[in-house]
């Protein structure tokens, strides 16, 4: 279904681990519409993961490491990226999470402050770090499109979410933030997908998962939206079929943002016949 929505465009993608990655499949779905792309992750990241897999697979992409912390990293990811497309950039995918507080089952009412100070630089400011780098290389054509994955725990609790759940306001503050200014001053566009959970490597570190996917699932109209429907969507949002969506955050969820109880789940309560 070669649509070559992409084609002629040049994306750098961040965070694919490993093939359950939502960013894997954006790459994958990038590239089959036309999209040249570079692939990034933290240096430790490209040791446990399958990344060069991933990168022969989309026409022999290069793959430079860059800890999305570091502004020194994040440089020379820009720079590298310009030198091998031989000139502007027109999307990012930001899809990076971590909190050592929720991989350490830490309770959000009793969290490590310094490992919060890393889940929101890992999860959030890498975001403005991103951006900030990219407007000073003056690194992303005009109607250049930048989109960061987030999370409904944004807006409404999700106990077992803990921190990343301010990682992710952060995240989505940042990019009506400095999606107005990017906008203002070379007409980049920057939006959040908030996505469905989904079985993944950092999604499967949050407790209860399953369980929370199945709440989620019976909760939703259309069901819990996967991986692959999320790369399309990025797809969507980097082409230009969405030039004037900006400063949003987008649900990607089957319904589930708006639904406020399903038949399904209210049936469970009824009394016993
Ligand atoms: N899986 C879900 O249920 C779900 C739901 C909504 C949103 N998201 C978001 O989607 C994004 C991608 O997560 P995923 O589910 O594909 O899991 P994943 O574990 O495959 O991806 C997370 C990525 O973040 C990268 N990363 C961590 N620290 C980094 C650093 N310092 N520098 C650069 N990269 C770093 C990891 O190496 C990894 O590739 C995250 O922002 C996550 O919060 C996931």
């Amino acid at each position: 279904m070669a649509q070559d929505l992409l084609k002629g465009k040049k994306g750098i993608i961040f965070g694919a681990l490993n093939d359950m990655s939502i960013a894997w499949k954006v790459a994958e779905q990038a590239v089959a519409q036309g999209a040249e792309i570079v692939l990034t992750n933290a240096p430790v990241a490209m040791r446990m993961g399958a990344i060069n897999e991933l990168a022969a697979k989309c026409n022999n992409a290069p793959v430079i490491p860059a800890d999305a912390t570091s502004e020194e990293d994040l440089q020379k990811l820009f720079e590298g990226a310009m030198e091998h497309f031989g000139g502007k950039i027109d999307f990012v995918l930001h899809s990076i999470g971590m909190s050592p507080n929720v991989r350490k089952g830490k309770h959000y009412t009793d969290i490590n402050y310094k490992f919060l100070q890393t889940t929101l630089d890992v999860s959030a400011i890498s975001l403005h770090k991103t951006l900030a780098t990219a407007k000073n290389l003056d690194a992303l054509n005009e109607w250049g499109s930048v989109v960061a994955l987030s999370y409904i725990a944004a807006q409404r609790i999700f106990p077992d979410y803990g921190d990343m759940a301010d990682a992710k306001s952060l995240l989505e503050s940042i990019t009506r933030s400095f999606g107005y200014h990017y906008g203002v001053a070379k007409k980049v566009r920057v939006n959040t997908i908030s996505q469905s959970p989904t079985i993944t490597t950092a999604g499967s570190g949050v407790k209860g998962f399953d369980e929370f996917i199945a709440y989620s699932e019976s909760m939703s109209p259309l069901g819990n939206a996967d991986a692959l429907a999320c790369a399309d969507y990025c797809v969507m949002m980097f082409s230009d079929l969405t030039r004037y969506v900006t400063m949003q955050n987008l649900f990607h969820d089957g319904g589930f943002s708006n639904t406020g109880v399903s038949m399904e789940v209210i049936s469970k309560f009824a009394p016993e016949e």
